[in-house]
């Protein structure tokens, strides 16, 4: 009898789309998936006894709710902001958020265009080459170390271990992948560690000295998670922003023609890109509180999964939501950053770097063309390319 049940149960989730979503089809091609939990209702239950919603309104409004959360105790909040709910959110939240401002940003534009300049004169004329190892990826490291403050000494070993960190945001894949982890942690602790008691020192006006000499805003046990986080959040994430973007324009030919007559362009492209298929696939919260959302009674402790990808596609909001389409006059309200209190810390900073990055590409490399295979990364919560080859024949 139990092999019989078991056998059926696998049978049932191997045809149940919030399964498939989290597997090998999820990870491949996850947009049908969607269609297929909308057209269960707006909010559905999972096989695993959650709740599961790709409704753009619903997941915006849950987001959002005060009777939603993190689940704090679930996890060992080792990223920080992310798995703390208000009060302790907020209070490290407001300290780190005015470094992250569009203003603040802004003035690291002449450092994302060096950065890029000097990435773009590695790539081969004619030949092959990874748009993910040769751009796409080393930049958000770049940016992010030199915000953080990191020394260039250093900067080479943290982006080994940022790489490797994020690589648990795709889903932890084996006991050597977790040892790997905890033994990166520790490295992570030990290299901020000397940082902090540097900018203890000899405070200097970033982010790090903001944190390290808070008096008392920031507990001693909280630095390190925090500024991990902020570290990895953008190395795993940026990266795919700018490889999904490309590959929904130079798969639509037209519109990549339209941006490299237009290459000013290059923020609407970056934002429908956002929109189209999101680096951040899909989220979750907690009910805090026993609630309702679109007539369904949740109980204190139910989880949901808000699907953002899902969400950026419901054609109650977006008009032929499938397409990539530059002058899409709303594709800014995609849910790519998140909402809510827990709305991409990092947002303006993606926005800043990824549309630098397509504007140098589209100008620099006007006939990119696709160069053979992609190889998708691993885990389907994180969308993006692992290898991207592209070739960019010189023009004439
Ligand atoms: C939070 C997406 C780049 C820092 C989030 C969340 C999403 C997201 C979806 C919220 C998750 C949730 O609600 O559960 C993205 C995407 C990026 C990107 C798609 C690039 C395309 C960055 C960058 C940074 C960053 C460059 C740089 C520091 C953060 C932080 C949080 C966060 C600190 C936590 C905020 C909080 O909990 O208050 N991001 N992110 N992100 N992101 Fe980003």
């Amino acid at each position: 009898y139990g092999t019989k049940a078991r056998l059926l149960w696998s049978g049932y989730l191997r045809r149940d789309p919030v399964a498939r979503l989290q597997l090998e089809p999820g990870r491949l091609d996850p947009y049908p998936l969607y269609e297929q939990i909308r057209s269960r209702g707006r909010v559905s239950r999972t096989p695993f006894g959650h709740f599961v919603t790709v409704d753009h309104e619903i997941c915006n409004e849950v987001l959002r709710s005060r009777d939603f959360g993190v689940g704090e105790d679930a996890r060992d909040k080792s990223l920080s902001l992310l798995d703390l709910n208000p009060p302790d959110h907020t209070r490290l939240r407001r300290l780190v958020a005015p470094d992250f401002s569009v203003r603040t940003i802004g003035r690291y534009t002449p450092r994302i265009e060096a950065v890029l300049q000097n990435l773009i004169k590695d790539v081969p004329r004619d030949d092959p080459f990874d748009l993910v190892s040769v751009v796409a990826a080393p930049l958000p490291i770049a940016v992010i170390a030199d915000l953080l403050g990191i020394p260039d000494a250093d900067a080479d070993e943290f982006a080994r271990h940022g790489t490797e960190f994020g690589s648990a945001l795709g889903g932890i894949q084996s006991l050597a992948h977790a040892q790997r982890l905890a033994a990166t942690r520790k490295r992570l602790a030990e290299i901020f560690a000397g940082i902090f008691e540097l900018r203890r020192k000899e405070p200097t006006d970033d982010v790090v000295s903001r944190i390290v000499n808070s008096d008392g805003t920031v507990r001693p046990e909280e630095m390190v998670p925090l500024c991990t986080l902020l570290l990895i959040a953008g190395f795993e994430t940026t990266v795919n922003l700018i490889g999904n973007t490309v590959l929904a324009l130079l798969s639509n030919p037209d519109q990549w023609r339209m941006l490299v007559e237009q290459p000013e362009l290059a923020e609407r492209a970056i934002e429908e890109g956002l929109r189209y298929d999101s680096p951040v696939q899909r989220t979750g919260r907690l009910a805090t509180a026993d609630t309702e959302v679109a007539g369904v009674p949740f109980k204190q402790g139910d989880w949901i999964m808000t699907a953002i990808g899902g969400a950026n596609r419901d054609p109650a909001v977006f008009t032929d939501p499938a397409r990539y389409d530059l002058h899409r006059d709303n594709a800014e309200d995609h849910l790519s950053f998140s909402g809510g209190v827990h709305y991409c810390l990092g947002a303006a900073l993606a926005r800043l770097e990824a549309g630098i990055a397509l504007r140098t590409i589209v100008t620099e490399f006007p006939e990119l063309a696709l160069a053979g295979p992609r190889e998708r990364r691993p885990g389907s919560l994180i969308r993006g390319m692992q290898h991207f080859p592209v070739r960019a024949p010189r023009s004439a």
